[in-house]
């Protein structure tokens, strides 16, 4: 079973001031726009998708990674977020669901993509969803995420934010690349790719991972 902070993560994207804010708020002035557009350039690198591909987007929002997928099948638990992905990408399979029990057969797709979602996820939530991705995902296909690394000085900022400003009420997690080593290992994924990003405070780890035991 998810924990309560999942839960409240999908919660609070229900929201339909959130749904109907969230672009604005997430390339709200340069510095978002511009941390977007290289986080969406590495992504659609780590994703290289070819024609035959069969790709799953976890967590989809309002359609920002989607709208670049073409044929994709995106799922997310906010249908407000769904219909607002719709129209940016006619030719997503939008699907209202969640990540950590979805309604697809074993080895459907060998590409599952999820960008800026698991940082949400603590390591029970993140090995549950990995599993749940592995399911859904054919042998050797990859899955593609991304995660907050490790930063003490991040981590801190972040929790007086939070308190001060009561933006979500719901967490961030941050990984160090040892810890996304361990816990792939252990659910038979090899990572394939890694892509460092520097924020100004903290980095952001990307990631692509080949399912080699299914
Ligand atoms: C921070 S947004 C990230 C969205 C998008 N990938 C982006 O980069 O703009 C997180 C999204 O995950 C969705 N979500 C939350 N819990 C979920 C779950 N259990 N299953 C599927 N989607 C979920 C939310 O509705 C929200 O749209």
């Amino acid at each position: 079973m998810k924990s309560k902070n999942a839960e409240k993560f999908t919660d609070y994207y229900r929201q339909r001031r959130v749904t109907g804010t969230y672009d604005a708020q997430r390339e709200g002035n340069k510095y978002r726009k511009i941390k977007r557009a290289v986080e969406l350039k590495y992504f659609l690198e780590l994703i290289d998708k070819q024609n035959e591909d069969r790709v799953l987007e976890l967590g989809c929002s309002s359609g920002f990674l989607t709208k670049h997928l073409g044929k994709v099948t995106a799922i997310d638990t906010s249908e407000g977020m769904l219909e607002i992905t719709k129209k940016k990408n006619p030719l997503a399979t939008c699907v209202a669901g969640d990540m950590f029990s979805m309604p697809f057969k074993e080895g459907r797709f060998n590409k599952v993509v999820t960008m800026r979602v698991w940082n949400h996820l603590d390591e029970s939530d993140l090995k549950r969803a990995i599993r749940e991705s592995k399911r859904v995902l054919k042998n050797n296909g990859y899955l593609i995420f991304d995660a907050e690394e490790k930063s003490f000085l991040r981590r801190f900022i972040g929790f007086f934010y939070q308190r001060i400003f009561r933006t979500t009420g719901y967490k961030i997690y941050q990984y160090s690349l040892k810890d996304l080593k361990r816990i792939l290992g252990s659910e038979g994924f090899k990572i394939e790719k890694v892509k460092i990003i520097n924020h100004r405070i903290g980095r952001q780890i990307l990631m692509r991972n080949k399912l080699v035991e299914k």
